[in-house]
């Protein structure tokens, strides 16, 4: 059995990736930040645990917790939009930080506090969840200046890692779920089964060649 730890997993596609592996050959730890989120994963995998990808001291808890567990995979896909509407006058820039924290700097955050995990397991697979909203290139229609920004951030920062990482093994790859129905799009776009049963069959080719890339669903890169 293959272990996986899902970040940000009590609802949309965090959920569905807990749902479609639990009839597979992984073993699944899931996260959320609540009580309520806690409770809507209870019995659906092997652990849940409490996790605020934005609190440094929920990160250390979460660290602590699973000292000595080895993960084949640590998938950060815990994310928020924002305000997606705001032309760049109303921008606030509090709320820029909130969706960087979550988006850029929480991946980060829980990558570097699990590398020890990620060693102990044999794929040494580091995921991050980015989005076609990353692309400089295919940006040819605007808006969402905080969303887009942070997942070009964490794509950044995810190639810079593995470079870093390649050494030890740790393959760093994005993944691009597409459009998808969950609460961050008010439901629209394509069923979230189709797109995770496509990263899933993503997930299980990927090895050290890959590191660097962003993936979609549909097994294509994504342009930078
Ligand atoms: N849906 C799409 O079309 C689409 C497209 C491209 C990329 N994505 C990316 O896919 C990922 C999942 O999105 P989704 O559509 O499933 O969104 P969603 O339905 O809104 O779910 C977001 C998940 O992230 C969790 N989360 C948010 N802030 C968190 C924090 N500070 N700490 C821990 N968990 C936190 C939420 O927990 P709570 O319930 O506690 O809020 C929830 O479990 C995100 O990274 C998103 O940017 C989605």
């Amino acid at each position: 059995m293959k272990t996986i730890l899902i970040a940000g997993a009590n609802r949309g596609i965090g959920r569905e990736f807990v749902r479609q592996l639990a009839t597979s050959d992984w073993t699944v730890h899931a996260t959320a930040r609540d009580a309520r989120g806690l409770e809507a994963l209870s019995g659906t995998c092997e652990a849940v645990h409490r996790l605020d990808i934005t609190d440094d001291d929920s990160i250390a808890s979460l660290a602590a917790e699973l000292k000595g567990v080895a993960f084949d995979a640590v998938f950060a896909n815990a994310g928020i939009s924002g305000d997606v509407t705001l032309p760049i006058e109303a921008i606030d820039y509090d709320e820029m930080f909130r969706v960087f924290n979550t988006n850029t700097f929480g991946p980060l955050r829980l990558i570097a506090a699990l590398k020890a995990n990620l060693m102990a397991g044999e794929k040494r697979l580091a995921l991050g969840m980015s989005s076609l909203m990353s692309s400089i290139s295919s940006n040819d229609w605007g808006t969402q200046h905080c969303y887009r920004a942070s997942k070009t951030a964490l794509n950044a920062t995810w190639r810079s890692l593995s470079q870093e990482w390649r050494p030890d093994g740790i393959s760093c790859v994005l993944l691009r779920p597409g459009f998808v129905k969950t609460d961050m799009t008010n439901n629209q776009g394509m069923d979230v089964e189709t797109s995770v049963a496509g990263m899933i069959s993503v997930i299980e080719t990927l090895g050290l060649a890959d590191s660097g890339r962003v993936i979609g669903y549909d097994g294509k890169d994504v342009a930078w």
